[in-house]
């Protein structure tokens, strides 16, 4: 096979999903084992949106497994004046080992991928978050063990996330339920996409409208921002249509009692989700947060075939 990226979940197959999961809780359990594995190897990271988790967690990866990271804001090198994302591609490919970028367009990333010699990464695009559901699904197998069969309910905007968590739980084997307002569902492609990966799976994939509905007999709940990078200028409008959306105690007590919470964060307490859900009990943000760096180990172990 000729090199690869990871732009999806379904750039995986359902085998190397979870030999990349069980790669994950190895290099989080005994990571002294990979410290040298990627000696050498060079990682460019393109941001074209800010990032907290996603430029540290990489960066700092790449160096606990002795290789180096750049940082290139996307204003910053030659995108910026005009340069084409193909010879962008194609240049970086000359330096460096691995490309990740976090992009508006998810084209740009599918340009990247068809010029670049070295896998491209998501860091997140408008469509697609990949990178956060492999460490999201880390996170559900930590608490849960086995993650097929449980119900997952994500509540709020059809967005990035709602679109790879349908994605990475129907391949998974887990029940997917989105709960978002009239309007803001997720894109119908993905939806079909997701349905027929629970075909194989048996998961099912159902959209609704009614968030306290959604949760019940669900182990885990979920929400994001109700407004993503790039839509800055609609929150005065979202907070208005997303009212009723909010994870609160009140919509916790409609799922199991043991659910988790869950977020890939940044959170914005007091909208999608209460402050005391988002730091109580049942929350695990943090550990989906730790996970981002175990599991994009993982990926790029896999990725450079040195896993
Ligand atoms: N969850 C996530 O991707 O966070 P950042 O935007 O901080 O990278
Ligand atoms: N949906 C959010 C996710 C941030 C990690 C955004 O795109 O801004």
């Amino acid at each position: 096979m000729g090199v690869r990226h990871f732009l999806s979940l379904e750039d995986l197959s359902l085998d190397e999903l979870w030999a990349v999961l069980d790669l994950a809780a190895s290099v989080k359990a005994t990571p002294e084992k990979y410290a040298h594995a990627l000696n050498g190897k060079s990682l460019a990271m393109i941001f074209q949106k800010k990032s907290t988790r996603t430029r540290v967690s990489f960066e700092t990866g790449m160096f606990q497994l002795g290789g180096m990271a750049l940082f290139l804001g996307a204003s910053d090198i030659q995108i910026g004046r005009g340069e084409s994302i193909a010879d962008t591609a194609r240049v970086i490919s000359r330096y460096n080992s691995m490309i990740m970028a976090r992009v508006y367009g998810h084209d740009v990333l599918e340009e990247m991928a068809a010029h670049a010699t070295v896998p491209v990464i998501n860091g997140l695009s408008d469509a697609l978050h990949p990178c956060q559901v492999l460490a999201d699904l880390q996170t559900m197998r930590e608490r849960f063990g086995d993650i097929r069969g449980l119900t997952f309910t994500y509540v709020g905007d059809g967005n990035n996330m709602a679109h790879s968590l349908m994605l990475g739980c129907a391949r998974a084997g887990v029940n997917v339920r989105i709960a978002a307002p009239s309007g803001y569902e997720p894109d119908a492609a993905y939806v079909a996409a997701a349905r027929s990966h629970g075909q194989v799976t048996g998961a099912e994939v159902m959209v609704m409208n009614d968030p306290m509905a959604a949760v019940a007999d669900s182990h885990v709940v979920y929400t994001d921002v109700w407004a993503s990078m790039g839509q800055e200028e609609e929150q005065a409008q979202r907070l208005i249509d997303f009212e009723g959306f909010q994870v609160n105690g009140r919509l916790m007590s409609a799922a199991n009692n043991d659910a988790i919470f869950m977020h890939c964060l940044p959170a914005h307490r007091g909208e999608e989700v209460s402050a005391e859900v988002c730091d109580g009990p049942q929350s695990v943000i943090f550990d989906e947060a730790e996970n981002r760096l175990h599991a994009q180990k993982a990926l790029m172990l896999f990725l450079l075939g040195a896993g």
